[in-house]
């Protein structure tokens, strides 16, 4: 690994790429290899549910919510999958459909619209703690089109007073008429998929746009209005090198965002790119290069341009910018439930976690029958919805008086023997307020996440492939 790392300093004159290699040999990455510690591109997924989705069995609606059951109301955390896009981009594993009629997106808000308000009849009444409207691409909606859909959750949904409303915009259809719409129905998060600023990887990945249009894109929405603007952006992509990677953290800087995320390319099963690369690993950044990446966000965005991670990956320019909605699913979700309505989406409430039918067609079908589309879930028993909070909640750091709130039992008490070795490690810090990823733990969130699992979840999650894990693509549904 250090001769590899030789060759990159050599090769590339840049003080940052070789501040990353000087960090890098900094790190114990020999011993925390041995201890199970190695980011793998074969292997790595990301957490998002507990298990993941191939692992739930199917449940029916009725036995979540059993048919009389109605209440006084109920705060979530709100998100709505759109599931369209003009065309496919080789890494994408979300559930989406491309090039979908007018007609189509209309069904589509219809049905919405009676999910929406199922859940309500169901709790009676929703609150809105904050509003992530996801796809796919939601920008994929013409302007009257988001202009009826904000209409729908805000007909169904009482929206916090300053709660976050963010909404995903891809380049392409981030025009200056839905922006004011967005303005209109009080959004005030726009997350754009950038993703990179090479012409060249942009092309290679079928995105449809240049870096100059994402650019543009950008600026229309700040010159619209909407100040709290994100950036995706995603190293390991074919192609891409060390000195590409640092121009993408270039541009980042001069261009200020209040945010940024910075993905670590997921390799899933029957996706173009994951074809390319079985083709052609060697196209691709070694995993050497990838942990250089890694650590070259760390130090360009908080060492130079003093934004911090909060989650992982997802760099703020200061704090007003957290974003709230990433905290309720992590992090909260046993607090503040989360409602996922739309094709794929996924729940996390009363200690249910569930995704809707990743199907557009049997998804209308349920709701024109006035039933919840709800399809593979399982109810967690308490220790196992601790174990989803650590595994998820350690990507933000978990606030021990929080936990102890929640659950009733104080986070370091409950896994003690864990979070000693963890610490051992370097990979966590323990105060008396929180736990936390250190420095090294942050490069390793997803794996020192995974050390949570049950032994019982851990053999079913064992059996399921990595390359499928975190998608929402019916084609892989096994
Ligand atoms: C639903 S998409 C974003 C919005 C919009 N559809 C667009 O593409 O501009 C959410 C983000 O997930 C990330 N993403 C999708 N597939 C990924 C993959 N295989 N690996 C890493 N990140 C991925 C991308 O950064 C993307 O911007
Ligand atoms: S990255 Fe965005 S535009 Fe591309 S396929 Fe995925 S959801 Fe659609």
């Amino acid at each position: 690994m250090r001769e590899i790392w030789q060759e990159s300093i050599r090769a590339h004159e840049s003080p940052l790429v070789g501040r990353a290699v000087e960090r890098a040999r900094e790190l114990p990455l020999a011993s925390l290899r041995e201890a199970g510690f190695y980011r793998d591109r074969g292997k790595y997924f990301l957490n998002i549910s507990y298990p993941s989705l191939q692992a739930m069995s199917e449940v029916s609606a009725a036995g979540i919510y059993p048919p009389a059951a109605s209440g006084t109301g109920r705060r979530v955390a709100l998100y709505v999958h759109m599931p369209f896009c003009t065309a496919e981009c080789y890494y994408c594993h979300y559930y989406k459909k491309f090039g979908q009629s007018s007609g189509a997106v209309d069904t589509y808000l219809g049905a919405i619209d009676r999910e929406l308000e199922l859940y309500q009849r169901q709790f009676g009444g929703l609150e809105a703690v904050s509003v992530y409207v996801g796809g796919g691409t939601p920008s994929y909606l013409n302007p009257d089109q988001i202009d009826r859909l904000l209409g729908i959750i805000k007909a169904h949904t009482s929206i916090q007073k300053g709660a976050e409303v963010c909404f995903e915009m891809h380049p392409e259809s981030t025009t200056a008429d839905r922006v004011s719409v967005l303005v209109g129905h009080g959004v005030n998060r726009v997350s754009i998929g950038v993703e990179s600023f090479e012409d060249r990887l942009l092309k290679a990945e079928n995105r449809r746009h240049t870096a100059q249009e994402a650019v543009a894109a950008f600026e229309r929405v700040r010159g619209g209005g909407i100040a709290n603007v994100n950036l995706d952006l995603i190293y390991g992509l074919r192609g891409q090198d060390l000195s590409g990677w640092e121009y993408n953290l270039d541009r980042i800087a001069v261009l200020q965002p209040t945010s940024a995320t910075m993905y670590y390319l997921r390799l899933k099963t029957g996706t173009p790119e994951y074809k390319l690369w079985q083709a052609d690993p060697k196209s691709f950044p070694s995993d050497e290069e990838l942990m250089l990446m890694h650590i070259m966000s760390f130090e360009k965005m908080e060492g130079q341009l003093g934004y911090t991670q909060s989650p992982v990956d997802w760099f703020i320019r200061d704090p007003s910018f957290f974003h709230t909605y990433q905290d309720y699913n992590w992090r909260r979700s046993d607090e503040t439930p989360l409602l996922g309505v739309g094709a794929s989406a996924y729940s996390a409430i009363d200690g249910w976690q569930y995704y809707n039918i990743n199907d557009t067609g049997r998804y209308q079908v349920a709701l024109s029958e006035a039933r919840l589309p709800i399809w593979r879930g399982e109810h967690l028993p308490p220790e196992e919805r601790m174990r989803r909070t650590v595994m998820l909640g350690i990507k933000m750091g978990i606030d021990r008086s929080v936990f102890r709130t929640t659950y009733g039992v104080d986070v370091v008490d409950a896994f003690e023997s864990m979070w000693q070795r963890l610490s051992d490690l370097g990979l966590v810090v323990v105060t008396d307020q929180m736990v936390d990823l250190t420095y090294t733990g942050k490069l390793f969130a997803d794996e020192v996440g995974q050390v949570f699992y049950s032994a019982a979840m851990k053999k079913r999650m064992e059996a399921v492939d990595p390359h499928l894990i975190s998608t929402t693509w019916p084609q892989f549904n096994r």
